[in-house]
């Protein structure tokens, strides 16, 4: 199944360029633009990343994207995600990045921006990896700095194709974000948003009826409640589910307790993705192959899967379709 699953063509929805940051790139990155680590070396780092809850992560996350200060730094960041996933026979990824965690630090929008854009680009050139960028508003912070950023991105709807919004979910609910979001909607971006990651089902229904969200970031905790899951499934909305992220941020006990079998039974759209893989142990292939050997996915939840991911893109139609082709070339030969 392994071989399956790394030959498999896929899409990524859910992925923080921020929390692609191994900690050799992070240590190279620091050195050059002479930043002391609160950490001995790499190993130091790494250990570091033991976690009980979503704060526990945002707390070294947030510290360790305070070395990125130079476009170059953005650009080597996404690079090197890229080669990663090409690798992983990702074919198409829509990732997130987190202006303020930037802006906040002095760091122009248009350092990081260009930065990232600009590797996308030769991504796709280069490698064939077609993408999106959405960025997040930090929902710890207010609505008037979300919108302060929002205001910024208006310069950047070229290279900017929507808005989600992450950080620490607990006492931060969708409609702090009413205002900001309808704007966003209003200028044409798309909408997502965590939800029901650690936050309860209520967050979710915001997020669907504030926000008018297209697709549900996580979304784990939806199934705590029938009635809201039914409509997810009614209105054929996609949740970016991340495997990996929910066991080390102890969203499961147990990859074996994962609810991924569940959320298909029901009828809801998942997609596997990653979330910050240089913090959670792995890229869409140790996502996939982890979750796969433990709860016993079989190869047909697999395809769906990676069939519902290309579906979930914010792709025009057509290049979806192309997409999903490959995997069915893919699916017919293998
Ligand atoms: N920022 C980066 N990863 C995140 C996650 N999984 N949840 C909320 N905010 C995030
Ligand atoms: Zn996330």
């Amino acid at each position: 199944m392994q071989t399956f699953i790394e030959n498999l063509p896929k899409a990524e929805l859910h992925l923080h360029i921020e929390g692609t940051f191994e900690p050799e790139l992070m240590f190279e990155i620091a050195q050059r633009n002479e930043i002391d680590l609160p950490f001995e070396d790499v190993e130091a780092l790494r250990k570091a990343y033991d976690f009980s809850r979503l704060q526990d992560f945002l707390d070294i996350y947030y510290q360790g994207m305070n070395v990125l200060r130079e476009e170059q730094d953005f650009y080597d960041l996404t690079w090197a995600y890229l080669t990663r996933i090409h690798k992983q026979n990702v074919l198409h990824t829509e990732i997130f990045f987190d202006p303020q965690g930037h802006t906040d630090r002095g760091i122009p929008f248009e350092t990081a921006l260009n930065g990232i854009y600009n590797a996308l680009q030769d991504g796709q050139k280069q490698l064939g990896i077609s993408f999106g960028v959405i960025m997040c508003f930090l929902r710890h912070l207010d609505e008037d700095a979300a919108m302060a950023t929002l205001e910024q991105a208006l310069a950047h709807k070229d290279k900017i194709i929507g808005v989600g919004l992450d950080s620490s979910e607990m006492g931060h609910p969708p409609e702090k974000f009413t205002n900001v979001f309808a704007r966003a909607k209003a200028e044409g971006f798309h909408i997502v948003a965590h939800a029901g990651e650690e936050g309860p089902p209520e967050y979710v229904r915001q997020a669907l009826d504030v926000l008018h969200v297209e697709r549900i970031d996580h979304g784990n905790r939806a199934l705590e409640d029938e009635a809201l899951t039914q409509r997810i499934v009614e209105s054929g909305m996609a949740l970016t589910v991340c495997p990996l992220s929910n066991l080390k941020l102890c969203v499961v006990d147990d990859l074996k307790n994962h609810p991924i079998k569940k959320m298909l039974k029901a009828g809801l759209k998942a997609t596997i993705n990653s979330d910050d893989p240089a913090y959670f142990g792995g890229y869409m292939n140790e996502n996939f192959g982890q979750l796969a050997e433990a709860v016993g996915l079989t190869r047909d939840e697999i395809a769906t899967l990676a069939r519902n991911g290309f579906e979930a893109t914010f792709l025009p139609k057509d290049q979806q379709q192309a997409l999903v082709a490959k995997l069915d070339a893919y699916l017919a030969t293998a």
